[in-house]
């Protein structure tokens, strides 16, 4: 025992190990675990080992889930879910707030038991995870008691599986299911294969408290069982894991039908200004990358270091390293535990000397290691070249990359050279520099600051290949809510696009004096096909539209792209183009009902005035949908700020060809999005005489870029485009699946709504405008 003088002088910590004979006694009482379905326990299948990672020693084994498992799973989900979304919010809220009681009675118990199973220290669980865990029912408690007078029109989506990862076991199974129980949906949930621990002792809470059974189902196992689930006859799909299992999942769903929220990883960047207090973002490493052992998706894996204080905060990185107690997960004092598994450690020891046979220089802590377990000692790279494997592949261990900028131009330069998009830090004194390098980075929360903050009233949730859709607060609400269903209205059928006489001899011998080029980029092209084709009506030639293909399509989304001034534009200023636009469509107004009736249109009188109004009122909203400001930790505001994705492709209807096609892109581009947009197959030249009156109302070239001919070739093109961030599509069942398919590339956003009365009230709404726009949440501390 050393004394206290002894101590005083190495300010050591002792041992403070967290009693852990509870959780003991209860995994030796359980031994084998069974699957909950249907408000029991199943008796154990094929079972599998959990290990602890800090160990290697086996705490209990566990069912590897049979499609039949899953299967008998949601079947008891299905059941359940009449009588679950029938009840009154108030009534769900009551189920909600007694889960949160149950973890709070059990917080302690949960805390050990997630240490035990996951391997990172008991200061985490306790202090962070179980408590937002409790957090988060209440939360979403509270939602379900709101949710009629908040969410008019909306209800479940119905039956949800929901598959989780293994970094945050309790806290990952809470943020599906809170918002998917408020919200009136019953659920599937599937663990991770190696933390499967607490969402039996979740489930147990959930039989204990005698929720209704089959409203919460969970089915243990692997990646097969998961696959199961996407496969099984669910309404929804909620995902948080690997983007490779992501970008699989959204191809085994394309054409389903299934909703689908995808939560996948991220290279997020820890951006250090000069003038940031230094020792501020050093101990904001240690939050941002050997919390939880690196083994976080938001983890601020890419430090970006101003280079003026390049050398000092390496140093004082460095400095820090040395003081990191790496060890028993169950002692208090330890600040890094075990990564989850051998194969993890496997995979960030072999990134890690890949990073360093590429040039990269490997700071590492030189604590003693525990000699079993899955243990690896923090540290960061310097040195690294943009080609080295570790500035690009996600290591998802303790190990950061660091280099430096010059500028804050280069440094949003380089904070957004990554596919991913999910989160950022952002550290300065100085609030418009940092502000202003928030809206600029790509990515779906960015703290000032700080890092790796959450809350349930904020939403969480990643921009490009980071995922879609949000978790927390009323935006991770809308993900676990439908509208009300669209009454369908069958498309004409397209005509297949006959290639018609070259354009230089536009219509001659057909009695037609119209031929349609494509717009791009502000200015009338020929297609690079140089052919057109014949708009047939009733048999007879009306028009030629150019015959567009793939080379327009990348023609026109590097037009979008260079218009990107647009989306930077004020509401104001996007309002009074719309304005001019909704006036001078007017003025023209019975020019063009008298074209749409000539090309056979019915109704067209009325299509043109519904088109007026429908510009007027995104005109309207243009400066007045905007985001919110959440009531989160106290001393910070949390800003919702809805942004536009960039670039969307817009596939339009075949009827409806004025109508369809500004019902799409008006609210598109009132949110500051440059669309390329495929109009109506059949009778395209409605949307090409809009070219005179884009033209006459001042919206700047390449925001709205018009490719005429075959929708579901050029849909496609657009759909696989890495530089198209979100694509709409209206058109056939095999369209819409061939668009969700090809969108798993750089997993960009779809939406294949049905064909709709486009003249009704489900062709206009604040849907369309959330549609638009992705969320992100800027976190900005206030006060000391
Ligand atoms: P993973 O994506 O394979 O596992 C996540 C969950 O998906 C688990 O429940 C797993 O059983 C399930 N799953 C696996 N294959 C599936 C399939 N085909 N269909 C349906 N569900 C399936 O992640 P893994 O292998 O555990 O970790 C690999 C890497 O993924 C990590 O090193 C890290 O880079 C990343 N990752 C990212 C996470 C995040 O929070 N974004 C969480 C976990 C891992």
């Amino acid at each position: 025992m050393p004394k206290v003088t002894e101590i005083l002088e190495t300010m050591d910590y002792g041992p403070a190990p967290e009693a852990n004979g509870e959780v003991v006694k209860w995994l030796k009482a359980r031994g084998a675990f069974g699957h909950l379905i249907g408000g029991a326990f199943t008796e154990p299948g094929k079972t599998f080992d959990v290990k602890n990672p800090a160990t290697g020693e086996v705490l209990a084994r566990v069912s590897q889930g049979t499609p039949a498992d899953v299967q008998a799973a949601v079947k008891a989900a299905r059941a359940a879910l009449p009588g679950w979304s029938r009840l009154a919010g108030h009534e769900r809220a009551k189920w909600l707030y007694a889960l949160a009681r149950a973890v709070q009675k059990r917080e302690r118990f949960l805390a050990v038991l997630e240490t035990m199973d996951n391997g990172k220290p008991i200061r985490e669980t306790r202090d962070i995870d179980v408590p937002l865990v409790a957090r988060h029912f209440y939360h979403h408690a509270g939602w379900a008691e709101m949710l009629a007078d908040e969410f008019p029109g909306l209800g479940p989506v119905g039956v949800c599986g929901q598959i989780i990862p293994w970094n945050f076991p309790l806290l990952m199974l809470a943020w599906k299911i809170a918002p998917a129980l408020a919200a009136g949906n019953t659920v599937v949930l599937k663990p991770a294969e190696y933390t499967p621990l607490t969402a039996l002792a979740f489930a147990e809470i959930c039989a204990e408290i005698g929720l209704p059974k089959g409203v919460v189902n969970i089915v243990t196992g692997d990646g097969e069982t998961g696959a199961a689930l996407v496969a099984a006859d669910v309404d929804k799909i909620a995902f948080t894991g690997s983007t490779e299992v992501g970008r699989a999942i959204r191809k085994a769903t394309a054409g389903t039908g299934k909703k689908l929220t995808l939560e996948l990883g991220g290279k997020s960047p820890f951006i250090v200004f000069a003038d940031a207090d230094i020792d501020g973002a050093v101990e904001g490493v240690v939050d941002a990358i050997w919390f939880n052992q690196g083994q976080v998706c938001c983890a601020g894996s890419r430090i970006l270091v101003q280079e003026s204080i390049a050398r000092t905060f390496t140093d004082r990185l460095k400095a820090r390293l040395t003081k990191l107690r790496v060890g028993d997960p169950l002692d208090k004092s330890t600040d890094m535990g075990a990564l989850v598994d051998p194969v993890q450690l496997d995979r960030v020891s072999s990134l890690v000397r890949e990073g360093q046979a590429q040039g990269a220089i490997l700071h590492q802590a030189t604590c003693a290691l525990p000699a079993k377990g899955s243990f690896f000692a923090p540290g960061f790279f310097t040195d690294v070249a943009p080609a080295n494997v570790i500035s690009e592949v996600e290591i998802f261990g303790p190990v950061a990359t660091l280099t430096t900028f010059r500028t804050p131009d280069e440094a949003v330069e380089l904070a957004n050279n990554t596919r991913y998009g999910l989160a950022a830090s952002v550290w300065s004194e100085n609030i418009n520099l940092a502000l202003d390098i928030a809206g600029q980075v790509k990515a779906g929360v960015v703290w000032v600051n700080a890092t790796n903050i959450f809350d349930a009233a904020a939403g969480f949730g990643g921009y490009r290949e980071s995922g879609f859709g949000r978790e927390g607060g009323r935006e991770g609400m809308l993900a676990y809510l439908a509208e009300a269903p669209v009454k369908a209205k069958a498309e004409p059928a397209p005509l297949t696009p006959d290639t018609a006489p070259h354009p230089d001899q536009p219509g001659k011998g057909l009695g037609i004096d119209r031929t349609a080029k494509l717009y791009i980029g502000g200015a009338q092209k020929r297609p690079d096909s140089g052919y057109s084709y014949a708009v047939v009506h009733k048999g007879q030639t009306v028009g030629l539209a150019g015959l567009g293909s793939r080379k327009d399509i990348r023609n026109a989304v590097e037009a979008a792209h260079a218009a990107k001034g647009w989306g930077k534009a004020t509401g104001h200023n996007r309002a009074q183009v719309l304005y001019f636009l909704a006036e001078n469509l007017s003025q023209r107004a019975a020019e063009f009902a008298g074209r749409l009736t000539s090309a056979g249109i019915p109704k067209a009188g009325e299509e043109v005035e519904t088109a007026i109004r429908r510009a007027f009122w995104y005109a309207a909203q243009a400066d007045k949908f905007d985001g919110a400001v959440h009531s989160t930790k106290s001393a910070h505001v949390t800003l919702a700020m809805p942004e536009p994705y960039g670039v969307m492709g817009i596939a339009c209807p075949t009827d409806a060809p004025l109508l369809g096609f500004l019902s799409l892109v008006l609210p598109a581009i009132a949110m500051g999005n440059r669309v390329i947009a495929v109009p109506s197959q059949n009778m395209p030249l409605a949307a090409t005489d809009l070219y005179q009156v884009m033209e006459t109302s001042d919206l700047p070239g390449g925001v709205v870029n018009i490719v005429t001919g075959p929708r579901d070739e050029l849909a496609k093109t657009l759909a696989g485009h890495d530089d198209v961030a979100a694509v709409w599509y209206v058109g056939s069942p095999d369209g819409a699946r061939m668009v969700e398919t090809e969108s798993a590339g750089n997993l960009k956003v779809t939406w294949t709504p049905a064909n709709r009365d486009w003249h009704g009230p489900q062709g206009q709404g604040r849907d369309f405008l959330i549609r638009a726009t992705q969320v992100k949440n800027i976190w900005v501390p206030y006060g000391e």
